[in-house]
């Protein structure tokens, strides 16, 4: 966006408000790379020009855009990102097209580890008759996620699969799972905006990073429906151990990779 543009936004913010050249200025000391484009962006959200200033000093100060601006784009959907809540990557659209691919119109689909429930709701956005459960461990997460994904009762705080009802044992089409996957130890060489401000239980998956993948493998084949499918956001390093663990398990499992997206998914099937 031009300055122009920036300017003309800032008018309708307020007459009074800081100058869109002082906001990019700022912005760019600060270390923010793509300034013009933030500046827009928080132009663009903030109500007033108070809401306006506080913003810039937030993001000056080192707070994710996105939990600034309140939102992120994620495949094409507004999704609204509290503070202290996993912001999604757009690495994990990778993950929802690769069970759009897999879902039937009114499958029962599980977004495991749903934190502001983008996954979910871009899924039912692809598929709106989609029986659409989800569940986070953290009540900031569950509350955005209630925002996010409107079925009302669909999104459950409690740990993996427990909060779930009973009688989707064995009927779960698709179990689709970005859980925190980062060593215990790399977290502390994450960037700041995740170190500090996204929750560790969003981020630490244990010495290996595969201590949730494990506890959600375990328990898969007693959820999916046969011929169901699990689908799990890797790395590219641990693709192949997670594929492993879930084939200990019984599941049959392949590896998907996005080069473009920079992003790996685990997909893995129960025997029909
Ligand atoms: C990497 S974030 C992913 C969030 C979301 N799926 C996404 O892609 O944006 C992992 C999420 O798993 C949740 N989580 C961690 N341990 C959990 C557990 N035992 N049961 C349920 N949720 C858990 C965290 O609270 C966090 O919201």
């Amino acid at each position: 966006m031009s300055l122009a543009a920036i300017r003309k936004s800032l008018m309708s913010v307020s007459p009074s408000a800081p100058s869109e050249l002082v906001i990019v200025t700022r912005l760019r000391a600060a270390g923010c790379v793509f300034a013009e484009d933030e500046a827009q962006l928080i132009v663009s959200t903030a109500q007033t020009s108070d809401e306006l200033a506080t913003m810039v000093d937030r993001r000056i100060a080192g707070v994710p855009l996105e939990h600034v601006l309140g939102w992120v784009e994620f495949r094409a959907l507004r999704v609204e990102v509290d503070p202290g809540v996993f912001v999604p990557r757009r690495r994990t659209a990778f993950l929802v097209d690769q069970a759009a691919a897999l879902i039937s119109p009114e499958a029962v689909v599980v977004d495991l580890c749903c934190g502001s429930g983008a996954v979910g709701a871009a899924l039912a956005s692809i598929s709106d008759r989609i029986d659409l459960y989800a569940v986070d461990i953290d009540p900031a997460a569950v509350r955005c996620a209630r925002r996010n994904i409107s079925a009302p009762g669909r999104v459950i705080e409690g740990d993996l699969y427990a909060p779930l009802p009973g009688k989707l044992r064995g009927s779960v089409d698709v179990l689709v799972v970005n859980a925190p996957y980062v060593p215990t130890g790399a977290i502390r060489l994450m960037p700041p905006e995740a170190r500090l401000h996204e929750p560790r239980v969003s981020l630490d998956g244990g010495v290996d990073g595969l201590d949730i993948q494990r506890r959600v493998a375990s328990a898969a084949r007693t959820w999916l429906a046969p011929g169901g499918h699990l689908l799990v956001e890797a790395s590219e390093l641990q693709a192949h151990e997670t594929a492993a663990v879930f084939a200990r398990v019984g599941l049959i499992a392949r590896i998907e990779r996005s080069d473009e997206l920079g992003a790996t998914v685990v997909v893995a099937t129960s025997p029909a």
